[in-house]
């Protein structure tokens, strides 16, 4: 099996990339990555030198280039990852997003089309989204595989759009196809551009902790290497185009998760309780902020068998130690552009 990861060398790509090497051996694992600010072969040390891993530079926006490497290696499959993924940097540049996510994954279904349309049957190409694509929920309910598509910031608008154009290459020219629409993840290698790994690395500089408006928005938050495992169950046994909703059952309000996160913070650091609390701050709220996201992910746990296998407290503390213990890692990620982007974004 040839497999192409696309954005591997980010946070969930970088989860699913070393799934995959590790427990297919005889699976050849090309992992495409235009490297980004988001990008980072570091975090794919551990497996580099692994006989079936394979990694290749380059942008899914580049027609001439996705098609050369379609030619080039016979992919039985495709697992797409790489997307631009941050709410806040969607606002400021939407058109980056329209770009990567759009017409980069347009890109990738032409070649699939293209070079597949005489193999169908043995192909797959599967596309990892996000549970943003629904839009905001209320304070009841869940989504499931069937709510209606309803974006509301221009990161969710591009992934729901390309979700859509999956879907359709699949009842259009029959292409095989799979799509998930995933919850808020959290773990290790996540960029501290998102709030989990953001706070994380202000606690430990001591930095103020900007909670958006009153923060009582809601998240359903999964530990990323369960998602990479409901990506590897989707990807071999899920049904050919069908969607399957991915969640943790477990839901926090933002100012909750960060007392929380104080609190675990605060022991790990041998400070005194209560003091990284004092590091709240409410600024002014993020626009068109969706007040509430939950998934029912009923499906995927009766069809699969899947659910989740850590957790909150559990996968929270996991984090914490792993961003404590690779302050390496951390410090090239907050060093150079990292400051510029905290400065337009914060200050
Ligand atoms: P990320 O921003 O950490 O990583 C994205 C990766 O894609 C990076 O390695 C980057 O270099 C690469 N990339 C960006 N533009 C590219 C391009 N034009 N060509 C090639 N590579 C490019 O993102 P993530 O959080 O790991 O998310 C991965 C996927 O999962 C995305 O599609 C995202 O929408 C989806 N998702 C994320 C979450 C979450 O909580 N992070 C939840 C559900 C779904
Ligand atoms: P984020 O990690 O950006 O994920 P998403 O917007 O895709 O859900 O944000 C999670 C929640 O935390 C969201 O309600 C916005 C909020 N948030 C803050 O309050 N402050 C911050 O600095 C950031 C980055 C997010």
């Amino acid at each position: 099996m040839n497999l192409l990861i696309t954005g591997g060398a980010g946070f969930i790509g970088s989860h699913v990339v070393r799934r995959f090497v590790q427990n297919y051996p005889n699976y050849h694992i090309y992992n495409l990555d235009a490297l980004t600010y988001a990008g980072n072969l570091e975090n794919l040390k551990d497996i580099e030198d692994f006989p079936n891993y394979h990694f290749i530079k380059g942008d899914i926006v580049d027609e001439p280039f996705i098609n050369d490497l379609f030619v080039k290696i016979d992919f039985d499959g495709v697992i797409h990852l790489a997307a631009e993924s941050h709410v806040d940097r969607s606002i400021e540049d939407p058109l980056a997003f329209v770009r990567t996510n759009v017409i980069g994954t347009v890109n990738l279904l032409n070649a699939a089309k293209k070079l597949w349309s005489n193999s169908y049957v043995k192909k797959r190409f599967y596309h990892v989204s996000t549970d943003e694509v629904y839009g905001s929920l209320g304070k009841e309910g869940l989504f499931t595989e069937t709510s209606l598509y309803n974006p509301n910031s221009p990161y969710s608008a591009s992934k729901a759009s390309s979700d859509h154009f999956v879907r359709a290459y699949g009842e259009t020219y029959g292409l095989p196809f799979g799509i998930s629409n995933c919850s808020n993840n959290y773990g290790p290698y996540h960029f501290p551009e998102k709030l989990i790994p953001l706070f994380i690395n202000n606690i430990i500089e001591r930095k103020s902790l900007p909670v958006y408006g009153d923060g009582k928005y809601t998240r359903d938050w999964l530990f990323v290497e369960d998602h990479a495992m409901a990506i590897d169950l989707v990807f071999h046994k899920g049904k050919n185009h069908e969607t399957y909703n991915i969640g943790g059952f477990n839901e926090w309000q933002n100012i909750d998760l960060v007392k929380l996160l104080c609190k675990v913070m605060d022991k790990k650091l041998n400070r005194r309780e209560g003091e990284s609390e004092k590091l709240i701050a409410y600024v002014k709220d993020r626009p068109g902020h969706d007040l509430r996201y939950a998934i029912d992910a009923s499906k995927i746990n009766k069809e699969l068998g899947w659910k989740p296998s850590v957790t909150f407290e559990e996968g929270l503390e996991r984090t914490v130690d792993w961003y404590l213990s690779n302050s390496e890692w951390l410090n090239h990620v907050t060093s150079g552009d990292y400051k510029e982007y905290y400065k337009k974004m914060y200050s």
